[in-house]
């Protein structure tokens, strides 16, 4: 038996590619001899695992960090000590600025660099100044992590297949914090997958910032498209369903848009970022795709899988967008029709070309702008909630819900279902219909009743 080193905390900011990375960084340290606790005030070792994406991002860790100092403070009166440590996008951006502007850190860690944790932790007692680690190691780090472990878990699981990025929209900061687009061989692909799926988890989302961009080794010939990985997770049995995300328009290949008509275990929800409506914007965005180009796209995956739901992310504010160009923005929402988006005002990142540029937009203007375009979202959101209801699908429960007696699961199509039944049915796909929506969520009834459910879950 590994002996206890003591308590660990670790804080996710931003995206699912950090909660997956997080997810890892505990495994390996609970190995290591670490126990998670829910709390920072009685953890010896907290870990912030950042998000450099926009600029509130990146404040929230310095003011995470502001609370963490005064419970470190009160820790040391009563004779315990604390370690800090900064992991993830803000770590790789600001580096050595970040022991500077927070002397309480212990250790800077950027996400190349998970793997060499626990040696790093152990040199934080020796070294006064911190530690700093944001190398881009030759070698994946992946593969020096240890493998997932057997312990029952929850029915959806994160799997990241590819990280970083080569497109560089001027905006973005992903290509600097995450490097060069990686992607994982096949074999480690499948080898987690399947332990994953041995420890109870029935849904897996792949993960990548462009991860239909994957092209990993897949042993004798050309590299592996997302598509044949895909395909050749389908036939893991117990695996029921299969997601990915996030998407670029450039790379989505005939393959893939076939394969939603063809597979399925691959669901019907697509994430789809097209940022702005406005060509010159797009040009300026550096997103090499235009606006036809988008929408041609969305007729094709419609066509291959009518049923298809579209998620997507948009930024408004860009330098020098217009009026008009925003209104195009807002037109193609109305012409796409979203089940879901995320959007926001452009944030100007430090080092990213779109930060240099001329004609910044006001902050007024782009908080206006903001609002008029999420009240539209909202109301095609509500819209295709209210569309589902009458309609009978398939939920993957995966927890108990409030109410006692009541359980939360995910449509096909990413909305949140509530419905009464048995705590056994989590993990089980189950038939349901759809009996009333809200803008966030839909209520259902298992079909049949739940008694009957619990034994064909059985
Ligand atoms: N400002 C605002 N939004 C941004 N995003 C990325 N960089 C910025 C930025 N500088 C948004 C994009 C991207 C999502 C993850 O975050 O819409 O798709
Ligand atoms: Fe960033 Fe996505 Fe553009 Fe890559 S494709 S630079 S991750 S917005």
């Amino acid at each position: 038996m590994t002996k206890a080193k003591g308590k660990l905390f670790i804080k996710t900011f931003g995206c699912q590619m950090n909660v997956y990375d997080s997810e890892r960084m505990g495994e390996a340290l609970a190995g290591a001899g670490y126990v998670s606790t829910d709390s920072p005030e009685n953890a010896d070792l907290v870990i912030l695992n950042t998000c450099h994406i926009r600029e509130k991002a990146a404040e929230k860790v310095y003011s995470e960090l502001g609370r963490l100092k005064k419970i470190k403070t009160a820790r040391e009166k009563e004779g315990h000590g604390t370690t800090i440590a900064v992991a993830g996008c803000v770590a790789q951006a600001e580096g050595r600025e970040i022991l500077a502007r927070a002397p309480v850190v212990d250790l800077v860690v950027g996400p190349q660099s998970y793997h060499r944790m626990g040696d790093l932790i152990s040199r934080t007692g020796q070294e006064r100044d911190g530690i700093i680690d944001i190398d881009f190691p030759e070698d994946d780090k992946f593969k020096h992590l240890p493998a997932r472990p057997s312990a029952s878990r929850a029915p959806s699981a994160f799997l990241t297949v590819q990280e970083g990025c080569d497109k560089f929209c001027t905006f973005c900061v992903v290509p600097y914090t995450r490097g060069i687009e990686y992607s994982r061989p096949v074999c480690e692909i499948i080898e987690e997958a399947e332990r994953l799926v041995q420890a109870g988890v029935r849904e897996i989302t792949l993960l990548g910032q462009n991860v239909n961009a994957y092209h990993g080794e897949g042993g004798k010939s050309e590299p592996w498209s997302l598509a044949q990985l895909l395909r050749a997770l389908a036939e893991i049995p117990e695996l029921l369903r299969l997601r990915y995300t996030t998407s670029h328009p450039r790379d989505m290949s005939e393959d893939l848009i076939a394969l939603h008509g063809q597979e399925e275990k691959l669901m019907p929800y697509l994430h789809l970022p097209f940022q702005a409506g406005s060509d010159r914007v797009l040009a300026a965005m550096n997103r090499k795709h235009t606006r036809e180009e988008y929408l041609e796209l969305v007729k094709r995956i419609r066509i291959a899988r009518p049923d298809m739901a579209l998620s997507t992310d948009i930024i408004v504010g860009f330098p020098g967008e217009s009026d008009d160009e925003f209104a195009r923005t807002m037109e193609m929402v109305r012409q796409v029709e979203f089940a879901q988006a995320y959007s926001f005002k452009f944030s100007a990142r430090p080092g990213t070309p779109a930060a240099a540029m001329e004609d910044q937009v006001a902050d007024e203007v782009k908080s206006a702008r903001l609002q008029e375009l999420q009240v539209l979202l909202s109301a095609q959101q509500a819209a295709f909630n209210a569309s589902c209801v009458g309609r009978r699908f398939s939920v993957l429960f995966e927890r108990p819900g409030r109410r006692t007696g009541q359980l939360v699961g995910r449509s096909p199509y990413l909305q949140a279902v509530h419905a009464d039944g048995h705590e056994s049915l989590i993990g089980s796909m189950i038939e349901v219909e759809i009996l009333g929506a809200g803008p966030n969520s839909l209520e259902a009834d298992i079909v049949n009743g739940a008694k009957s459910a619990v034994i064909a879950a059985e």
